[in-house]
């Protein structure tokens, strides 16, 4: 049996919605340049995210915050240049959204322009709801994203699980309903509790898809470099590692080493 819906020439937010109304789960996977989005791109994934996290595992910064318009745009280039299949978003670099409708629709127009991404994927909830219906009501698709959002990790403090009290947990659900109401395509909920990701699934018409949210969402979205195990040192408890890429490459690249050193390669197939 195929992994994927092999009928669909390329997923758009119609196809999420009826994912959902389905029970198809949704497959979502970050990447942030061209040889890996092809790769995702043609194993069948069903959306491909263009994260700011990015910022961490392809920059090496401690959190999302430095990522500018003008990196994001050139990740999402090369991998919608990869991309025949997949549903692309693009997330609103930190600063891009704050309040400002205006603005934040001229930055949402940018990236759509230049880039050529499906949508949008926005953090935040009450307080960003007027710039996100401003760029909806433009035409642009948008995703939200709830619970765990790193681009506020200076006002939290943490990366700890979020909503776990109850007044968090209700200003969520709240919050999600808000944002189906605006018009998004589908809500990411990043690191809370299981029950609440299944209630909020349960009460919202668009797609859930979960991050470290339990099983009960209408899809599931993991950081590349996380779940390939290239990224030795990130071990939550949500991550599951379906290859040990930073063993397999650690190994490859010591071969060469050698064989460099040892003068083996190239050998005379290898030459002209
Ligand atoms: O930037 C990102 O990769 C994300 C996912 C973790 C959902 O927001």
């Amino acid at each position: 049996m195929s992994t994927y819906n092999e009928n669909i020439r390329k997923v758009t937010t119609l196809h999420l919605r009826e994912m959902k109304q389905t029970g198809e789960k949704i497959s979502m996977l970050t990447a942030y340049d061209y040889s890996m989005a092809k790769i995702i791109d043609e194993a069948g994934m069903d959306v491909i995210l263009v994260g700011d996290s990015a910022a961490n595992v392809m920059a090496g910064y401690t959190t999302t915050l430095p990522m500018t318009i003008e990196q994001m745009i050139y990740h999402a280039q090369s991998v919608v240049r990869a991309t025949k299949r997949a549903m692309v978003l693009a997330d609103m670099p930190f600063g891009t959204c704050s309040g400002n409708p205006e603005k934040s629709l001229e930055y949402a127009i940018c990236i759509m322009k230049e880039t050529g991404v499906d949508g949008l994927k926005i953090e935040g909830g009450e307080e960003i709801i007027a710039d996100i219906r401003k760029i909806v009501d433009a035409g642009i698709p948008v995703m939200g994203h709830l619970g765990l959002m790193p681009q506020s990790i200076n006002k939290y403090g943490s990366y700890g699980i979020r909503a776990k009290g109850n007044e968090e947990a209700a200003k969520l659900l709240k919050d999600a309903q808000l944002l189906e109401e605006a018009g998004c395509i589908g809500v990411v909920l990043e690191k809370i509790p299981a029950q609440l990701a299944k209630e909020v699934t349960e009460k919202i018409s668009v797609p859930t898809i979960g991050i470290g949210a339990g099983a009960h969402t209408d899809g599931q979205v993991l950081v590349m470099q996380d779940m390939l195990g290239i990224n030795k040192d990130f071990a939550p408890k949500f991550l599951r590692r379906y290859a040990d890429l930073h063993t397999v490459i650690t190994e490859a690249v010591g071969n060469y080493i050698k064989d460099v050193k040892e003068n083996t390669f190239p050998n005379e197939k290898e030459s002209y």
